[in-house]
């Protein structure tokens, strides 16, 4: 296997009955999915998150928006989960394992987990950016223009079908951030893996476990702002580092 559990944290998984997961886009970075703010891989290095991921963008350039939307589905839908969603969807055999995610694909579901909260909603969920009804259209389409544009479906109401992900700027889905914090008070341990911590309220989330005295370990190959807080600090690929992990219960 190769990589060493910290001294410890098998134990403390272990003995926790109940443990919420908050994953973010480098869970998926190993299935081929790319992370927002990784240098040179990241999507926000590539693309102008203002023009793409806010309501003005779409008010703006709406084939433009739908356009990106659609590549994004059809790279993830041409990604596997990898042996990190796996070994998350074992636990869940073992112990109550709740998964509050911040990324948009399906790969915790493809892998057999049961997620307990999408915060930034569903990118393969499309809902009408007028009357709010959700629609269909959310797979990906015929090959999206040279330029990257793809006309966005029509809602019955005339209004346009629009992507069910949450933008800067919007507010997250109804009860999605309170199903995260009631899980994670409710939990023995908290585990955070693949985010840079840096776009709330989601990273409030691993504060409001420590601030109540729940152990939380990160699994990052990075540092982040939470780095030096947490219990445990575990700076290794979540695809390596969760079947570890999960080995090492037993
Ligand atoms: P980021 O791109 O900000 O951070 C990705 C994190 O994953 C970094 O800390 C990397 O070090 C780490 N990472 C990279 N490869 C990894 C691996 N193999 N295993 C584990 N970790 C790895 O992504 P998020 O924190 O998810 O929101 O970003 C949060 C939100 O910002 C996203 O949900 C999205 C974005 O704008 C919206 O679109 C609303």
């Amino acid at each position: 296997m190769g990589e060493q559990v910290p001294r410890g944290l098998a134990e403390l998984a272990r003995g926790s009955r109940t443990v919420t997961v908050l994953s973010g886009a480098g869970m998926s970075a190993e299935s081929g999915v790319p992370t927002f703010r990784d240098a040179q891989s990241g999507l926000w290095e590539r693309y102008d998150a203002a023009a793409l991921a806010t309501p003005e963008a779409w008010l703006a350039d709406a084939a433009l928006v739908w356009g990106w939307y659609q590549w994004r589905r059809s790279l993830v839908r041409a990604c596997e989960p990898n042996a990190g969603h796996r070994a998350l969807a074992r636990w869940a055999r073992l112990a109550d394992v709740r998964i509050v995610t911040q990324n948009v694909d399906d790969l915790h579901e493809r892998a057999g987990s049961a997620v307990l909260a999408h915060l930034h909603g569903d990118l393969f969920a499309s809902r009408c950016d007028t009357c709010g009804q959700e629609a269909h259209g959310a797979e990906p389409g015929p090959e999206v223009a040279q330029d990257g544009r793809t006309p966005p479906p029509r809602c019955e109401c005339g209004g346009l079908v629009r992507p069910g992900v949450v933008w800067f700027g919007e507010a997250l889905p109804p009860d999605a951030f309170e199903a995260g914090m009631r899980s994670v008070l409710d939990s023995h341990l908290v585990v955070v893996v693949g985010t840079s911590g840096l776009v709330q309220p989601a990273a409030l989330l691993p504060d409001i476990a420590l601030r109540s005295g729940i152990p939380v370990v990160e699994i990052n190959p990075g540092p982040t702002p939470l780095s030096t807080d947490v219990d445990v600090s575990w700076r290794a690929p979540a695809a390596v580092a969760l079947p570890a992990l999960i080995e090492a219960l037993g």
